[in-house]
């Protein structure tokens, strides 16, 4: 990863936590990866770690005092906040959370927030019961409402000895997401992507369906990579236990109607639609009312479910179209045939021997143009950028 911030301006602000020293380690690593790095601290980060670490490893003064110019002679938190491609608050306290929330401006790092028009990531760390509390919990609710991106503290034993969720998120989660943040800073910006994910479940009755292995992950991942690349995000969810990335609007939906519904509602609006979900292609063709009683031998019909990814093809408009193409052989023969039928731009092609419900994926990129890119097995958040880098060259390739 040398080299791979080069060029890139980064504010850290450390805040008054046990953790603060883990900041030092975080310098270190985007300084090597060829980062500029300013360090703000707080009062409070003073008492724990000595500004002089940070000065000396960012090769920069340590921004404390709100009442100083900078060495411009400019306004210092003005001046920073402008230069900045991305401000990172690690460790942020309850302390700073709250006052970002609420635009409270009494030192250098919380004026700074409300001036830099960066996004602004924050890694919290606190105590188990600190970080439950419903004024923590509130105050980073508002935060992501406005497009902060907040890492979740991990689970593990907290300096008061308690086990708990609050520890500061490993080093490496906090570095591939800044990486994520700043590698493509924003070139999804201004556009409104919708993503569908999960399985859907077909029901026969009240309490059986008929559904597929889909876990969504792989819907997720495009969600949060879109969202990370300054796009306006829906997900469009089948049943899954998965979380909501941060700052997403999810609707959840349960059978392929609902999901059909659920995306022709938003086509209007929807510049790239992204349909990651597995959609079964055939519903029962009638769902009983009570639970259905044991019988030797039960036959159940099934009726073609409505076609999303046609249905949007039909109406593409201006709108880039990406489907996904999960099968077991004759696998780029039927992405192929999928994508000239269904008018899309891309097709994902994925053999589900590898995909399905796991971490990682290995699928193949097919264009509109006959372009195709076979990538080797990779996680789903990295597919999930590869998958944004060839819709954003589409993007630019029509403007061009
Ligand atoms: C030993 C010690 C450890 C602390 N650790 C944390 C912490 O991990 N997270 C937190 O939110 N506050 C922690 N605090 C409380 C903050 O330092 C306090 O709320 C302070 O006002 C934060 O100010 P700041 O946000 O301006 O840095 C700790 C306090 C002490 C004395």
């Amino acid at each position: 990863m040398k080299g791979s911030l080069e060029g890139k301006e980064i504010i850290l602000g450390v805040s008054g936590s046990i953790a603060a020293y883990k900041a030092v380690e975080i310098l270190r690593e985007l300084t090597g990866r060829g980062a500029a790095v300013t360090v703000v601290m707080t009062e409070g980060a003073q008492r724990f770690v000595a500004p002089l670490t940070f000065e000396t490893l960012s090769r920069r003064p340590v921004l404390t005092d709100l009442f100083t110019l900078d060495y411009d002679k400019h306004i210092g938190h003005v001046a920073t906040g402008e230069r900045a491609n991305l401000l990172v608050v690690a460790p942020a306290t309850a302390n700073t959370i709250a006052k970002f929330a609420h635009g409270l401006a009494d030192d250098f790092l919380s004026n700074l927030y409300l001036s830099s028009p960066c996004p602004v990531l924050l890694a919290p760390a606190m105590d188990r019961e600190m970080y439950a509390h419903s004024a923590v919990q509130e105050n980073l609710t508002h935060l992501k409402a406005r497009g902060v991106h907040v890492l979740e503290p991990e689970y593990g034993e907290l300096a008061s000895g308690l086990i708990g969720r609050g520890r500061l998120p490993e080093l490496s989660t906090i570095l591939q997401k800044i990486d994520d943040l700043l590698r493509h800073q924003g070139d999804l910006t201004g556009e409104t992507v919708l993503v569908t994910a999960g399985p859907t479940q077909e029901l026969l009755d009240p309490v059986r369906y008929i559904s597929n292995r889909s876990t969504g992950k792989m819907g997720f991942a495009l969600a949060q990579a879109a969202q990370d690349r300054g796009a306006h995000v829906t997900l469009v969810s089948g049943p899954t236990s998965l979380p909501t990335p941060p700052g997403i609007m999810r609707t959840d939906v349960t059978t392929a109607e609902e999901m059909y519904q659920a995306v022709l509602d938003r086509l209007d609006t929807t510049t790239i639609l992204i349909m990651a979900a597995a959609v079964a292609d055939y519903r029962p063709s009638s769902s009983a009312s009570q639970k259905m009683k044991k019988q030797e031998t039960l036959t159940v019909e099934f009726v073609r479910n409505p076609d999303i990814l046609a249905e949007a093809g039909r109406h593409k408009g201006s709108r880039i179209l990406v489907g996904f193409a999960a099968e077991t052989e004759d696998l780029l023969e039927n992405a192929r045939e999928k994508l000239r039928k269904k008018h899309l731009d891309l097709i994902v092609a994925n053999d589900i021997r590898v995909g399905f419900g796991g971490e990682t994926t290995r699928v193949t990129i097919l264009d509109r143009h006959g372009g195709v890119q076979e990538l080797p097995e990779r996680s789903k958040r990295e597919v999930a950028h590869q998958i944004l880098d060839r819709v954003v060259a589409l993007r630019s390739g029509e403007r061009a």
